[in-house]
């Protein structure tokens, strides 16, 4: 049987600046999933590319005084170069200044204008040039752009129009009995909200500027940047220059695109493809914004975020799985180097590290580098064997759903049950006698083969970490030919494997900066002050529980509050908590956090909080206290 085609996009970014750590986030994500489909035995077809025509790009090249073209070249050269640093396996890379692109374009263009669905009228309204976007009057926000609230440019030309209005309820229609379309779910009510307000027909050429592709039946017109762009899935895919691709990858499987530019991907991109004939892609995905520290970047306030120095500094694996555990998709995310390194440190080179680092070391010491076999096993091993599979099982249904960082929550619930079974099972003590020789070489066989797994699992993570495990281990896998069963079936790893020597995959990062604070200030920053001592049933009287967090958001004109939903197993409450300095709304959603249930109800800005969530502070810092995984309604005691 053919393998199962899985067509995934990134949006084609704009080569107006080069790109930032947001941009380096959407296209890991994307190159996980591509990973993963492939791994999983699907024949991927993965896509990322550039944005270059429109006016924003002209304007920059004539501030410098070169020629559109020249300034595009020079930046998409460096998208190119962090694609390859960032490890990013895309098949194929679109420019829409390449040939190919723009016949498509022309062709698309005289094919809509010849049945009808486009016409030449005059222009007068209102366009932002960042977003490259028109605006009636009506949809500023404080007369500025509503999507960036930058300044907006009065337009007024001829131009040609696309009939959009004549296809609003065929748009809805397929919107309401394609629920999968638009994800997440938050983001398809406001585009059904958002086209029953009425669809405009669209302006889709300018005259103004000469930077795009030329209308061809009237040169003094160029195409609409986001008309040109969004084409570009249907270039690639080889629309116009080869029907076999094309009839095998179209519609595309997912779109996956930043929340701000899902309006123009799940309304206009489906009408041009009705107006075509053609089938619309299966499902958009809106992912969110990567924030640093609480705050949208931007050069203004000088917080772009570098992701060639961060590579440099930290390495491409060790950024993509940051980005990917700590972001849930679909929700904002904050970026901090504070963070950064404390999951380089905890999760990659404690738990990852160590797990390997202790395994390879101690087949070296105990078993002349030999991995052996043994058919004894006691419920310890039957115990872990049975958490293995059931995170390759588990593992799949996540990743198919692209729940990255609950997949990777996964792994690492496994790393750590692994490390603990080192630690219950003493394989040092089991050396020392020879009578439990067998004993030593099932534990330690049975830590390789957990090894052997869990790269795979994280390879399309983390594709240069898996070769060096698997070569510590003495395997010659490679992530071209792995398959995803051979992380589903336990006892895959030959015996009289012969391991290499051990060496740190991920060294642990100290900050230098923050040594000399701590010689200065030896004193604990935490001064403990006395409070009365209390017995077991005064502490017996607080109700503390784990709820999860279902949803968060801001409390009107208090910049400290947020008002939270949490499920407690047996209900669900409202509570108002002042931690909105510290969290994102989104941040908090699906935490699992300790709250007093038994407190006093109280009014809080209207709002009836009933409990509270307990959280540690010191200074300026505080954090919620979680117990993750555990269920709702667990007992704290
Ligand atoms: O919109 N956090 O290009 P663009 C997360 N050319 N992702 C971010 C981000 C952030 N802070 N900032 C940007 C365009 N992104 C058009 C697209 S597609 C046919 C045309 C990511 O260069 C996110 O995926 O402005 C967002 O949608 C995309 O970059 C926008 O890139
Ligand atoms: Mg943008």
């Amino acid at each position: 049987m053919a393998n199962k085609p899985f067509y995934i996009t990134t949006p084609i970014y704009y080569p107006s600046d080069k790109l930032h750590i947001g941009h380096a986030y959407c296209t890991s994500l994307a190159d996980t999933i591509a990973r993963y489909k492939r791994l999983a035995g699907n024949d991927v077809f993965f896509l990322t590319g550039s944005d270059e025509h429109g006016q924003k790009i002209q304007r920059k090249a004539v501030e410098l005084g070169i020629s559109p073209k020249e300034y595009v070249d020079k930046i998409v050269a460096s998208f190119k170069n962090l694609w390859e640093k960032l490890s990013i396996s895309n098949d194929d890379f679109i420019r829409t200044t390449d040939q190919r692109h723009r016949e498509v374009v022309q062709t698309i263009f005289q094919k809509i204008y010849d049945q009808g669905d486009i016409y030449k009228s005059a222009y007068e309204g209102l366009y932002c040039t960042p977003c490259e976007t028109f605006w009636l009057e009506r949809q500023l926000v404080d007369g500025k752009c509503p999507d960036c609230g930058r300044a907006v440019e009065t337009v007024q030309e001829e131009s040609y129009f696309f009939r959009m209005s004549k296809y609003q309820d065929k748009l809805l229609a397929y919107i309401e009995e394609n629920p999968d379309f638009i994800q997440p779910v938050s983001r398809r009510n406001e585009m059904i909200n958002f086209i029953k307000g009425g669809l405009e027909d669209l302006c889709v050429s300018r005259t103004t500027f000469d930077w795009g592709i030329p209308v061809p039946f009237d040169t003094k017109h160029v195409v609409y940047v986001w008309f040109d762009a969004l084409v570009n899935y249907i270039t690639a895919a080889g629309y116009l220059d080869n029907k076999n691709k094309f009839d095998k990858y179209w519609p595309a499987d997912v779109h996956l695109v930043g929340k701000e530019i899902v309006r123009f991907h799940s309304i206009i991109w489906p009408v041009i493809l009705m107006a075509l004939g053609l089938e619309i892609p299966k499902m958009v995905y809106g992912h969110g914004w990567l924030v640093v520290e609480g705050d949208k970047m931007s050069k203004s306030k000088g917080n772009v975020i570098d992701p060639i120095a961060l590579i440099d500094e930290f390495g491409a694996d060790a950024i993509r799985y940051f980005l990917l555990r700590e972001i849930t998709l679909g929700n904002d995310g904050n970026f901090s180097r504070d963070a950064l390194i404390q999951r380089i440190n905890a999760d990659l080179a404690n738990d990852l590290g160590n797990l390997l680092h202790r395994t390879i070391n101690m087949i070296n010491r105990f078993c002349g580098g030999v991995i052996t076999a043994s058919s004894a096993t006691e419920p310890i091993d039957e115990e872990l064997i049975k958490l293995v599979k059931a995170t390759a099982t588990d593992y799949e249904r996540l990743m198919d759903n692209f729940d990255l960082n609950s997949t990777i929550k996964s792994i690492w619930a496994l790393i750590s049950r692994a490390n603990k079974y080192i630690d219950e099972t003493g394989p040092w003590a089991l050396a020392k006698d020879a009578a439990k020789k067998e004993r030593l070489n099932t534990v330690l066989y049975n830590l390789a083969e957990v090894l052997r797994i869990v790269a795979i699992l994280i390879s399309p993570f983390m594709p240069n970490t898996s070769p060096r495990i698997w070569q510590q281990l003495g395997l010659s896998y490679n992530t071209k030919t792995i398959k995803l069963s051979d992380a589903q079936h336990w006892g895959l790893l030959p015996v009289e494997t012969k391991v290499a020597t051990p060496e740190p995959i991920f060294p642990r990062i100290e900050e230098k900066e923050q040594v000399p604070v701590l010689e200065v200030k030896p004193e604990p920053k935490v001064v403990v002050p006395e409070t009365p001592e209390v017995t077991i049933e005064d502490f017996a009287k607080l109700d503390l529980r784990v709820v999860r967090v279902l949803a968060a958001e801001k409390v009107e004109k208090a910049d400290k509050l947020l008002k939270l939903t949490v499920d407690l197993g047996s209900e669900q409450r409202t509570i108002v908590s002042g931690i909105a300095k510290h969290y994102l709304p989104d941040e908090l959603v699906g935490k699992d956090v300790v709250m007093i249930v038994n407190l006093k109800p109280a009014k809080i800005r209207g709002i009836e909080s009933r409990g509270m969530v307990l959280a540690a502070s010191s200074g300026d810092l505080l954090k919620v206290v979680t117990a993750e995984g555990m269920p709702s309604g667990s007992k704290v005691k």
